[in-house]
């Protein structure tokens, strides 16, 4: 068997990403030494793998990247992306050019079409951003977010693209029923994103009041919520009913619900790496931890158990957010 197209690029298993950095309205203030001393601490523990995007604080999170990275360059692999509204054979020029500037380097690792913009020009995307990786401007090129119809479209016009960016974790399995395989089978490696479900997998919230509004909106969560713009019932009763359990299969096995979720993800198929947000160093070297843990078949069938009335019930939209799926 030929090895897969994401060995192209040397991930490793647990990824730091970078969206808080932003400080945005979904995240809450978080300063830059903080940041610039999360990415130092990842390094340090062989996490060398960073997910950025110019729409994380409208290029703040790229640039806090770029100077954390200053005489470190080639201790990390950078991945960025290009926005939905940038997916023209311009824009995703002009896009690249910049971040390039901000993270100060002369070469992108993995570069990302974030969310699909306007289908009818999604060959005039491919096309854009292999011609930056021909440039030598890129290494490689990875899609997230993409539903059976745009991975047709790609497999059909893309030339070596190696990942699939996807939300992925033991309360979001949604990528299970159809795009997990269908990546797999187009040979595109998994980069699985909030695998903590943004916090709720380390068993911090009691109550879905509890958790700081910016991340109630997932479809978890009652479409009434603040910022949520899903407009549907969410499933509350049922993601704390998962959460207790998860609860209990972490405590016998003497391990952080943080560790348990990660090993978890990290022995799915086709999972290339995890992506893991993380806002001081403490986080990264408790998300560190999992890597020693491997879970044997029994607690894999347990927790497979403990969320799959979740899983059935949220259905096999991967889209966490909008009203109406954007995975086609
Ligand atoms: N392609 C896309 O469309 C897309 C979409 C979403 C995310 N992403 C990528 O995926 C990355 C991760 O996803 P995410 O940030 O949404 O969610 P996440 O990784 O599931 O959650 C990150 C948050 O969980 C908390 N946390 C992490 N480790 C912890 C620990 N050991 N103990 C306690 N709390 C811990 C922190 O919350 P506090 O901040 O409260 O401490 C942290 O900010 C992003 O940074 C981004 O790079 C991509």
């Amino acid at each position: 068997m030929s090895a897969p197209a994401s060995s192209t690029l040397p991930f490793t298993p647990l990824a730091l990403g970078c969206w808080a950095f932003a400080g945005d309205r979904f995240w809450g203030p978080f300063a830059e030494r903080d940041a610039v001393a999360t990415v130092h601490a990842a390094l340090d523990r062989g996490i060398r793998f960073l997910d950025t995007a110019p729409v994380y604080g409208e290029g703040l999170s790229e640039e806090i990247v770029g100077r954390a990275l200053r005489g470190r360059r080639g201790d990390a692999l950078i991945a960025t992306k290009v926005s939905a509204e940038d997916c023209t054979a311009e824009g995703v020029r002009t896009s690249g050019e910049a971040s390039l500037r901000r993270l100060q380097t002369d070469v992108i690792d993995l570069l990302q079409i974030h969310w699909v913009g306007d289908e009818a020009r999604l060959d005039e995307t491919f096309a854009a951003f292999e011609a930056l990786r021909d440039a030598g401007k890129v290494r490689a090129c990875g899609v997230c977010n993409f539903g059976p119809r745009h991975l047709a479209r790609l497999r059909a016009a893309g030339h070596g693209w190696i990942t699939h960016q996807v939300p992925y974790n033991l309360l979001w399995r949604a990528v299970e029923f159809q795009v997990a395989p269908q990546s797999a089978a187009d040979g595109l490696g998994l980069l699985a994103y909030s695998p903590l479900q943004q916090g709720l997998l380390t068993g911090r919230f009691r109550t879905a009041d509890e958790v700081p509004v910016g991340r109630q909106r997932s479809r978890h969560f009652h479409g009434d919520r603040p910022l949520a713009r899903h407009g549907g019932p969410g499933c509350e009763t049922e993601t704390f009913a998962a959460l207790t359990a998860l609860a209990a299969v972490a405590a016998r096995l003497g391990r952080s619900m943080a560790q348990v979720s990660l090993a978890w993800l990290r022995q799915q198929p086709g999972v290339v790496s995890i992506l893991a947000g993380a806002r001081s160093p403490e986080q990264v070297a408790e998300n560190a931890s999992s890597l020693d843990l491997t879970l044997d078949a029994a607690t894999l069938a347990e927790l497979d158990r403990a969320t799959a009335d979740l899983k059935a019930k949220l259905g096999p939209d991967p889209d966490m957010w909008a009203p109406e799926s954007r995975y086609r």
